[in-house]
């Protein structure tokens, strides 16, 4: 298993390309099953998160060409020779349960397996099998499995969701798109992520309004077609880098940052004084001399403060002058970050959803374990601002989410190095 050694203390300066957004790759991918014709994804990030969903894609019948390394991902699904996702391919990514929809309304069944609970919360699925019974399929749980049929076609319904969840609103989405009938979404979230599938849903000639917003309807089509389509810029990736570079000082052009919509943080950053431009290339973040000024974050269903970026905000927050309150009210464990952190020097105190962070002169450098893909971030931005040496383990969940990390980061004077971690 790898580690990453960081020497830290070094400003970072230079540019910054942020790659195709992971949460949004994920779900175009398995909208590809939607259709017989080709699809050709472009500015795909290569992580471990997307191989992985290509591999059950595979194991579904899909023709996968997606050389490693290369931003172009070409899938046909011409043939779709199983409809059963694995409990081994299911299980440890949350986002490959998002096949079932598709399936269920291209092929009329399907057999997935319950994604389970993972380290941030139990994220249970009740909402996305709510809604596919109210558009008329069976479903029933069986050892683990959901086993889902609708084999006279999905129907059109109304679906008001009980919490605008993301995953609930873009799988609804993309089976409505070939159900019979008008399908609403109601108190649906509104996360970038979801405009970009139904953008590229709409290429394939769905028909979709108000993807963005918090009503979204469907109009069923009998078929789509393939399509050529760029995924859109990663703004977890761009806000990680933003918050890199308000904690260590210095200068980065974020090429391509996706500014509108990255408002919230940005008038965080700006409150804690860091100074945020947005540029025709993309967004540059800079900060000299005086000490952050700490801020207070509610995390929110979009557009408030996104969940994916607190761990990285309570990083920079353990260094402002003075003390700062975070609340987290969309997972109910997203804190493991915090006992992390504090290894650095760092004073956090968690109790229920509210973190409050006493602002220190200075971290030091430690061994550190990621336990998650954000919360590794957060340890490794915690790193790069802490004096002498810092050691994270358990880098896989980095891995999952964040495309060359360390290349990206040495390119601007970072110092981070990988290699083989030796168990005792
Ligand atoms: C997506 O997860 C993202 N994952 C998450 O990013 C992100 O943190 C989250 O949205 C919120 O923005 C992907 O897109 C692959 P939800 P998702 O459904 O869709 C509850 C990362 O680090 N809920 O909006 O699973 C749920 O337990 C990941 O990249 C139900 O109760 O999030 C949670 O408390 C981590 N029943 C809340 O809703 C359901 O059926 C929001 O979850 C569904 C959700």
């Amino acid at each position: 298993m790898d580690k990453l050694i960081i020497k830290g203390g070094n400003r970072l300066n230079g540019n910054i390309r942020i790659s195709g957004a992971k949460n949004s790759a994920l779900k175009l991918m398995a909208a590809a099953l939607l259709t017989d014709e080709p699809v050709e994804l472009r500015n795909m990030p290569n992580l471990a998160d997307s191989r992985f969903m290509a591999r059950l894609l595979s194991t579904l019948g899909v023709e996968l060409y997606w050389p490693q390394n290369d931003s172009v991902c070409r899938l046909n699904a011409v043939d779709i020779t199983s409809t059963i996702a694995p409990y081994d391919q299911v299980r440890k990514m949350r986002a490959t349960f998002n096949v079932l929809g598709p399936l269920l309304a291209r092929v009329g069944h399907a057999t997935v397996s319950l994604p389970g609970g993972c380290a941030i919360g139990a994220r249970p699925v009740n909402f996305h099998l709510d809604a596919f019974q109210a558009m008329g399929a069976d479903i029933v749980i069986e050892q683990g499995y959901v086993k889902a049929a609708a084999l006279r076609g999905l129907k059109g319904a109304v679906i008001d969701l009980p919490f605008p969840s993301v995953g609930a609103t873009e799988h609804t989405m993309m089976a409505a798109t070939l159900a019979k009938g008008t399908t609403h979404i109601n108190n649906a979230a509104q996360e970038p992520e979801i405009v970009d599938i139904a953008n590229m849903l709409k290429g394939m000639g769905a028909k979709i309004e108000g993807a963005g917003t918090s009503s979204i309807i469907i109009e069923g089509v009998e078929k789509l077609n393939g399509i050529s389509y760029s995924v859109m810029p990663d703004r977890i990736e761009a806000g990680t880098y933003a918050m890199a570079v308000a904690a260590t000082g210095g200068d980065v052009l974020l090429e391509g940052a996706p500014a509108n919509e990255m408002t919230s943080l940005i008038d965080h950053l700006n409150r804690a004084g860091v100074s945020v431009t947005v540029e025709d290339e993309g967004v540059r973040i800079q900060r000299n001399g005086a000490r952050l000024k700490p801020v207070d974050v509610d995390v929110q269903p979009h557009p408030g403060f996104a969940t994916d970026l607190q761990a990285q905000f309570m990083a920079l927050m353990t260094i402002a002058d003075g003390t700062s309150t975070i609340t987290e009210n969309i997972f109910e464990n997203r804190y493991l970050h915090a006992p992390e952190l504090n290894r650095f020097g760092a004073d956090i105190r968690v109790q229920g959803k509210v973190a409050t962070v006493h602002g220190v002169d200075h971290l030091v450098g430690a061994p550190v374990m990621a336990t998650d893909l954000r919360a590794s971030v957060s340890l490794v931005i915690a790193g790069l601002v802490a004096d002498g040496e810092t050691e994270v383990r358990r880098i896989y969940h980095l891995d999952r989410g964040f495309e060359n990390l360390e290349q990206k980061l040495n390119a601007c004077g970072a110092q981070i190095q990988r290699t083989a971690e030796v168990s005792a």
